[in-house]
């Protein structure tokens, strides 16, 4: 596993595209998936999404402090409810703001298998994985502030 570079803010475009599907379910996406595991946390971060490790794959990683969930091409089936919270990003150093979101949520993904499942989650889980699912589409918190 290494520590992966983490794109900032205004370096680079990466973090403005729309990510394309992950197809392969092989050893390379295992390693990737590896060391953003580690590179977050190393960062002290609750989720990484692979635009933020320059790579433009429908992929994220959160963990909230109940274990580590990777979503391989994630998609939101069902929201509901709302929060606002302070939030911040790794891409964006130093900086946090209240954003808007729901409450809960329930994604379908595929885990680093192809294995399709589903996820609910709520409150700062819920939040993170939008967050995450959020930068697969070149959105960034700022944009919901
Ligand atoms: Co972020």
């Amino acid at each position: 596993m290494a520590i992966r570079n983490i794109v900032k803010y205004g370096e680079d475009d990466v973090l403005r595209k729309r990510c394309r599907s992950q197809l392969k379910f092989d050893e390379r996406l295992h390693q990737v998936l590896d060391d953003m595991a580690q590179t977050m946390y190393a960062a002290e971060g609750v989720g990484l999404a692979a635009p933020q490790v320059g790579i433009l794959r429908r992929f994220c990683i959160v963990d909230v402090g109940d274990g580590l969930i990777e979503l391989i091409n994630p998609v939101l089936v069902q929201s509901s409810g709302k929060q606002t919270g302070e939030e911040g990003c790794l891409s964006i150093p130093g900086k946090y703001a209240e954003v808007t979101r729901a409450m809960n949520v329930t994604v379908r993904a595929q885990d680093r298998f192809g294995k399709t499942f589903e996820v609910k989650a709520s409150e700062l889980k819920a939040r993170a994985i939008l967050h995450e699912m959020d930068h697969l589409d070149g959105i960034l918190y700022i944009d919901r502030v």
